[in-house]
């Protein structure tokens, strides 16, 4: 039995958790004002807001795509969808939007709502670029994007100047004065608290079921076929290890649950990994980076994975739970051929552990894809090199989308380890990785023109890393 609240109405249903949030609203409750565009995470117009319970009494609010969002995942949540805005008046965000003649057929239109009352959900600043951002999930095919940005624009301006004055310390209080939510949010906390909801035990977790976290792979890949299996969510398993960031004993700790956009959003991230906060920009969109998961992204081991990229260079170790015993694997050794991976039946990724790095250590990340954002990379690169600023004393370098497997470059490490930060050696250095890779050419792009892609995007870390250095004209040119 899945008891959660959807807009101002407490539901309790029997209904397969498996099935989307999105079939659920628009079947079994008729809310069809959540569309349904792509069914893939793509378009945004299935965005509903998802709202969770913390510790402190308040409840935290994030957009997310409900068309991958398996039902199950919102046990013991409040949902709102377009309707839970109440259309009794026109709210802040539909104002802005009508102002500026933001929609044209309206498809697109309840989602852009919804992504916009999760920016003032969500934006410490209520600035701008968080305002566009998190429309970055959001498709409009018909009214042009121009009048979009201005709605977006008219709400960060309008927001901004009311923070100016005196801002509650809940959001949620706070966007009930501003009118932005109705009055009923107000009693949600209290009965997400009252609503008899227990977290499952890990050990349950067997050979048998099927772990499901952000469901942004499962729910692509297989949704018929995961109706009929025995489904575990990953969210509500009982390790606090699987859920938190921290920094402990010279190493950081990430939990195999923890999304995609909390691991963007973190302080101990920005202190260790300052440019890891745009960077994250770039993988998929606001919707889905709320709810992929950083082991969901392993285990989909996907050749051109980003978070994998970004890990493999930071000489990550997995911990592999199963019941009450776990084991550690390098994520280097993870990897055995094409979506082959040593994780056995039953097993989870419990947490992810990084080296903390010191002040000789630097990192960066490249991505090409088609579209800057919201789409898959052709090729993918991180760098974590520790130096003088003169040579390279340790350096690692992974690149996705040219072999079966996300890749480490040890051969490059091997050759710049103690040498010189030059244009020779680095260009020695492109020779070496284009030697060692065997791309093949798919919709991406030749083989050929992901080899020379590749060089391009070492080049690229060392002109980021030390543009007194290094000049992108004289390596590429
Ligand atoms: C529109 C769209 C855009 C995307 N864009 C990007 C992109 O830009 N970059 C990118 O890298 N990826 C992208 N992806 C892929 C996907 O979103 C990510 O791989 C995501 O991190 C998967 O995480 P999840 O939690 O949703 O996985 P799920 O779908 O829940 O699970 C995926 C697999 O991982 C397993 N799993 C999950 N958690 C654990 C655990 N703790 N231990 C063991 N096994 C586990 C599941 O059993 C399942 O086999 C995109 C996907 C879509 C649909
Ligand atoms: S229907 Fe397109 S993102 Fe969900
Ligand atoms: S208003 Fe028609 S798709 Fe956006």
């Amino acid at each position: 039995m899945i008891s959660c609240i959807v807009n101002n109405k407490t539901v309790e249903t029997g209904v397969n958790p498996g099935i989307s949030v999105l079939e659920f609203v628009r079947e079994e409750l008729n809310l069809t004002g959540t569309k349904e565009g792509c069914k893939e995470g793509e378009c945004g117009a299935c965005t509903v807001l998802v709202g969770e319970l913390h510790e402190n009494g308040t409840v935290k609010y994030k957009a997310c795509a409900s068309c991958l969002l398996p039902l199950g995942e919102i046990d013991g949540r409040h949902i709102v969808t377009v309707e839970g805005l109440d259309s009794s008046l026109l709210r802040p965000v539909q104002k802005a939007v009508f102002n500026n003649n933001a929609s044209q057929c309206g498809f697109c239109t309840p989602g852009i709502v919804l992504s916009l009352t999760g920016f003032l959900l969500t934006s410490e600043s209520f600035g701008f670029n968080d305002a566009l951002d998190a429309l970055d999930g959001n498709i409009c095919r018909c009214t042009g994007y121009a009048s979009i940005r201005k709605a977006a624009e008219e709400l960060s301006i309008i927001f901004k100047d009311k923070k100016g004055s005196v801002e509650k310390e809940n959001r949620v209080e706070q966007l009930i004065d501003w009118e932005v939510l109705p009055e009923y949010f107000r009693s949600i906390g209290g009965r997400l608290e009252n609503m008899i909801y227990s977290p499952s035990n890990i050990s349950m977790f067997n050979e048998n079921k099927v772990l499901i976290a952000g469901g942004t792979d499962l729910l692509v890949q297989k949704p018929e076929g995961l109706l009929a299996e025995d489904l575990v969510f990953a969210s509500k398993l009982d390790s606090i290890e699987l859920k938190q960031i921290k920094e402990a004993n010279e190493y950081l700790h990430i939990g195999g649950a923890v999304t995609v956009e909390q691991l963007r959003k973190s302080e101990i991230i920005h202190k260790y990994f300052p440019s890891l906060e745009n960077d994250l920009l770039l993988v998929s969109s606001t919707v889905m980076r709320n709810c992929a998961t950083v082991a969901g992204n392993i285990v989909n081991a996907s050749p051109i994975g980003d978070i994998t990229i970004i890990l493999l260079a930071l000489n990550t170790r997995l911990i592999l739970r199963k019941d009450h015993s776990r084991r550690e694997v390098m994520l280097d050794k993870f990897y055995k051929g094409y979506k082959l991976m040593d994780i056995g039946g039953g097993e989870i990724i419990e947490k992810i552990v990084i080296p903390l790095p010191d002040e000789t250590s630097l990192f960066n990340f490249e991505k090409v894809s088609n579209r800057k954002y919201l789409d898959i990379a052709s090729c993918n690169s991180a760098v974590s090199i520790k130096t003088d600023n003169k040579t390279v004393q340790e350096i690692t370098v992974s690149v996705g989308g040219v072999a079966p497997v996300p890749l480490l470059q040890n051969e490059v490490g091997k050759f710049l380890k103690g040498k010189n930060i030059s244009t020779e050696n680095l260009i020695e250095a492109g020779k070496i990785l284009t030697s060692k890779i065997s791309p093949i050419d798919d919709i991406r792009g030749t083989a050929e023109y992901k080899k020379l892609l590749t060089r391009q995007l070492l080049y690229s870390h060392f002109v980021k890393l030390f543009p007194d250095k290094i000049k992108y004209e004289e390596v590429a040119g």
